[in-house]
């Protein structure tokens, strides 16, 4: 539409916000910087504020948007992303206070499809993200998602693969196939297709390059996913397996659909297939009705799965979400203080498991250059970075690597 990107938001004629509503400290984020940005209005009448992404599926959130940040001059949802140059056009078409009483910058809607051939900018040539599928249908109780992303679908595995074909054209080497729970792709496609069998077709191009994918339910990680990552030659030795918490009694609250016990079984399974498999989890801490014990469960289960790293979270009450009626007795602070006793358990873990790398040689895809020591930033197959002695252009080549040190986040190598 002729516009082009600036650095400066007091350049902008435009200035729009992705919002995310996972956790009420994004949501406050974003209020905090479009409260921030009205000012610029003042300067510039012909600024266009505009807010999409999941926050704006909340009515909740639409009325205090109503009532609070009136000046916002378009607001759509994730159901809307394709329609959004039709959208500003109108909202270009139509800049006066007419439009905003009327309601009409305030789109809704709630069908789940999928468009094809949406254009995507990537901003770097090596790694790219593609989506396989949307939504969700898990209603974890806690999970905002599946109210404002949807129902779960699926693209066609025809316009993955094709897709997927012109990224590795392009150059691509680290390809992250991406969905709320890629193991339930292909339910409700009329082909016979699951996400096993769609690795297995992604495996089979010529070069060298790497699948990766986020993010595994547990409940859908099956022996079938280990058979075909053990026997692939291009999925990455990785599993990012969100496990949430080790309590038996919290599961079932959270409505996660497995136990501590049948986890550890896709664990042992997957190390038995695949030896060197890294895995990394996301764990949330102070769940409503969590005791301390139920947390000693969760640092139990850490030091068995010996995890490489994990995203961490307090919990963090979603309206309209089962589990934020549920009742919360453990203040913020005792939930911070078990978070920091996790952290460093989980520390130790990495760090040890990283020593345990060294003498290891590794194929790794270098990434990027340092250029202030020398070195590249490379990635192995387990999404563990190595830091080696390298030139500027080995950037985007896979190369041997000797491990030689360890630190607490990261690896040292050098190339052989
Ligand atoms: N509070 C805290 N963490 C949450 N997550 C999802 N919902 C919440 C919530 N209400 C975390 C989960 C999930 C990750 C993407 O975000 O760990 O796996
Ligand atoms: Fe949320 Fe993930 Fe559960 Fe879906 S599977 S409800 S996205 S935590």
């Amino acid at each position: 539409m002729g516009f082009t990107l600036t650095d400066n938001q007091e350049n902008a004629d435009v200035i729009l916000f992705n919002t995310c509503a996972i956790r009420e400290n994004a949501e406050n984020k974003a209020f905090g910087n479009i409260g921030w940005v009205k000012n610029l209005k003042k300067t510039n009448e012909n600024l266009f504020i505009i807010l999409c992404g999941c926050m704006t599926e909340q009515n909740t959130i639409i009325d205090k948007i109503k009532s609070k940040y009136g000046f916002i001059d378009l607001v759509f949802g994730t159901h809307s992303i394709h329609k959004f140059p039709k959208y500003f056009y109108e909202t270009i078409l139509n800049k006066n206070e007419n439009q905003k009483k009327s309601g009409k910058n305030y789109i809704k809607e709630t069908e789940d499809i999928i468009t094809e051939d949406f254009p995507a900018v990537r901003n770097n040539n090596l790694k790219a993200f593609l989506p396989i599928m949307y939504g969700c249908n898990n209603f974890c109780s806690y999970c905002i998602v599946p109210y404002v992303r949807g129902r779960e679908r699926s693209r066609n595995s025809a316009e993955i693969i094709s897709e997927f074909k012109k990224l590795l054209e392009n150059g691509y080497k680290d390809i992250t196939l991406l969905g709320q729970n890629v193991n339930s792709y292909g339910k409700g496609l009329e082909e016979n297709i699951n996400f096993p069998k769609l690795l297995k077709k992604l495996d089979g191009f010529e070069g060298e390059y790497t699948i990766r994918f986020m993010t595994s339910h547990p409940k859908d990680a099956t022996n079938e996913l280990f058979d075909v990552i053990s026997k692939s030659n291009h999925i990455a030795h990785h599993i990012h397996l969100p496990v949430q918490c080790g309590s038996n009694k919290i599961l079932k609250e959270m409505n996660r659909k497995y136990t501590k016990e049948s986890y550890l079984k896709i664990i042992d399974y997957a190390k038995s297939k695949i030896p060197d498999i890294v895995f990394t989890s996301d764990i949330i801490v102070g769940f409503p009705g969590e005791t301390y014990e139920d947390f000693l469960e969760t640092t139990d289960l850490l030091k068995k799965v010996k995890f490489a790293s994990l995203f961490t979270f307090i919990y963090s009450p979603r309206e309209g979400t089962p589990a934020a009626k549920l009742l919360d007795p453990i203040s913020k602070h005792e939930k911070t203080a078990w978070l920091l006793e996790l952290l460093k358990i989980q520390e130790e873990i990495s760090e040890n498991l990283h020593k345990e790398m060294i003498g290891e040689s590794l194929k790794v895809l270098a990434e990027s250059f340092l250029p202030e020591t020398n070195e590249l930033l490379c990635r192995t197959s387990g999404n563990i970075l190595v830091e080696v002695k390298g030139k500027k252009d080995n950037i985007g080549k896979f190369l041997n690597v000797l491990i030689t040190n360890s630190k607490k986040e990261s690896l040292k190598g050098k190339i052989i």
